[in-house]
């Protein structure tokens, strides 16, 4: 990874979206490569807010094996830009559990496609430490920069059950995962709730930020 673009102030930051504002004459475009709804939304949400008009584009290219999510998302972003030549972010997550040296991290899709979060849960039996920290790393590239990295990370725990709140909000391991000082797992949590704390929503401004002030 070339560079990585931190900003100062993240708690700060995320007060400062108005989740309730006025839709703005929004200039600014950027596609986002996904093919995650749920991922899509949340990002939508807060770069709508921030003046920023993305779009969602499915172009699914070979994710490389690696044990780094950074070194996964830059490979991406290059994947997806030499596809369309366009202006682009994606985003790779994962959940780090603590008692687990940080696994299943990097190799979070894979644990969820095949043991999910009734496995997780399983595998945590007994255990009393439950600390575990979601990460997001979100690549944007374009031909003038190039990759440039924005990170999040939101530290929690992960729950004794599985809680979803009412409609079954959430995906993935929303409903084992309960944000520090927070009641609510990230699947009980609406949209805006998630944005207000989640791993993505600190990248995702942080991105913002460098976008409108440089883009
Ligand atoms: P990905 O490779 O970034 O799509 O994510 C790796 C795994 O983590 C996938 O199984 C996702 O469903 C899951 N995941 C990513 N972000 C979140 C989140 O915000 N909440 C819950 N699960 C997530």
């Amino acid at each position: 990874m070339r560079k990585s673009v931190k900003l100062k102030g993240e708690g700060a930051m995320l007060k400062n979206v108005n989740n309730n504002a006025e839709p703005q004459i929004k200039s600014k475009f950027v596609l986002f490569i996904t093919g995650n709804f749920h991922k899509f939304n949340e990002v939508r949400s807060i770069l709508s807010s921030m003046g920023i008009a993305i779009g969602m584009l499915c172009v699914k290219g070979k994710e490389i094996q690696s044990d780094n999510t950074n070194e996964i998302a830059e490979n991406s972003a290059i994947e997806a830009f030499d596809r369309c030549h366009l202006p682009l972010i994606v985003e790779d997550a994962g959940l780090f559990i603590d008692a687990f040296e940080g696994f299943p991290g990097p190799y979070s899709a894979y644990v969820y496609k095949t043991i999910q979060n009734k496995g997780i849960l399983k595998l945590m039996e007994g255990i009393q430490n439950r600390k575990a920290s979601f990460y997001s790393a979100i690549v944007y590239y374009s031909q003038k920069t190039g990759p440039l990295l924005f990170e999040g990370k939101t530290e929690g725990e992960i729950t004794l059950t599985e809680r979803k709140g009412e409609g079954n909000s959430g995906f993935g391991f929303d409903p084992i995962f309960q944000p520090s000082r927070s009641e609510k797992t990230f699947a009980e949590m609406t949209l805006k709730e998630k944005n207000l704390v989640s791993h993505r929503a600190k990248a995702a401004i942080k991105f913002a930020e460098w976008y409108k002030q440089t883009q």
